[in-house]
């Protein structure tokens, strides 16, 4: 409210009813849009899916209808916008264009209670290319939205967040050791879940490739594996069932299309630093995060830094092993 942002996204009677008391209480107008939930079948991963009523996210139609005019109604805050977002990584059209439909529809019958939008705020979700997948035209997406919004004067705001960054970023790890458990393939490398998530929450996808030049056009003796971290979990894998040439100690793979829900989603899991980040202009390049290390990680629990720092706990945390750790 104080930065005076273009509008809040609203998503409960609860929250709209909160920023109406902290608008009152600093004597301003909160400028507000409901977040609704069309009830539609995104088509994507369920724990990336939001447009269903058994998802958290949104209001339905009729309570959606009954915050505006209790918005309307109140001398804190003005509806300006309406809002959905069903889902992320969409690769179908259809459930974007019925939402869109759906909550123009809402829009329109708004309209007749006097209650007149200025913004039609669309959410993300465009998928990306991981491996095959067929993906959404940029261009036929536009004309979903355009039709829909036919008869409204409406300003579209869409907030895409993966189809911006998300095939823009590598994560870069070397090869530990190849293991064999009986015909069973494995290579351990020195990422792990906590660094790149998506394949353990969401069985996701990513291609990878070997970028170590002795290794380059050896495709006729790639054999299946799978890409395995060194977290004591069993969901600790990058990859399963692809195929890759012999690999030693120290190759490097390239783990591509990590630019979204890579970084963002780290964690210090199994108290494991999180790598370095390096950004690419043209010929710059810029080192935007520095690699963790055990002292940073610490730094906010001081009797277990103080302990690391003498040099007892030192030879008990071997830090060996994170020294050695430069690719991730
Ligand atoms: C409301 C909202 N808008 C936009 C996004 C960005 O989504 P995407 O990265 O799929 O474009 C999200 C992601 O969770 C979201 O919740």
């Amino acid at each position: 409210l104080q930065a005076d942002i273009l509008f809040i996204n609203v998503e409960s009677e609860e929250e709209l009813t909160r920023i109406e008391s902290l608008a009152k209480s600093i004597n301003t107008i909160a400028r507000i849009s409901v977040r609704v939930n069309p009830n539609i079948d995104a088509k994507t991963h369920p724990y990336i899916s939001t447009g269903l009523h058994e998802n958290k996210f949104g209001v339905d139609i009729e309570q959606a209808k009954s915050m505006y005019i209790f918005a309307k109604n109140s001398p804190f805050l003005e509806p300006v916008g309406i809002h959905f977002h069903i889902g992320s990584q969409l690769t179908e059209l259809e459930p974007i264009k019925q939402a869109a439909q759906k909550i123009a529809e809402l829009a329109h019958s708004l309209l007749a209670l006097k209650i007149d939008l200025k913004f039609f705020d669309v959410g993300g979700g465009i998928g990306i290319q991981y491996t095959n997948e067929t993906l959404i035209n940029p261009y036929d997406y536009a004309q979903a939205i355009l039709g829909a919004l036919y008869g409204l004067d409406l300003t579209i705001i869409c907030e895409p967040g993966r189809f911006l960054v998300g095939n823009s970023g590598v994560l870069l790890t070397s090869v530990l050791y190849e293991k064999h458990n009986g015909t069973k393939r494995f290579v351990i490398v020195d990422a792990a879940m906590n660094d790149l998530i998506r394949p353990a929450l969401y069985h996701a996808t990513h291609t990878i490739k070997c970028l170590s030049q002795s290794k380059q056009g050896q495709n006729d003796s790639a054999k299946l594996c799978d890409i395995v971290g060194p977290i004591c979990e069993s969901s600790d894998f990058l990859a399963k069932n692809i195929a890759l040439p012999p690999l030693s100690t120290g190759d490097v793979l390239m783990i591509r299309d990590a630019g979204a829900y890579g970084y963002s989603m780290a964690s210090n899991y199994n108290t494991r630093p999180r790598p370095a980040e390096v950004a690419f202009m043209g010929e710059n390049v810029r080192l935007i995060k520095h690699r963790e290390n055990i002292e940073s990680m610490l730094k906010d629990e001081e009797e277990l830094l103080q302990e690391y720092k003498n040099d007892t706990a030192k030879s008990i945390h071997s830090k060996k092993g994170i020294e050695n750790d430069t690719t991730r």
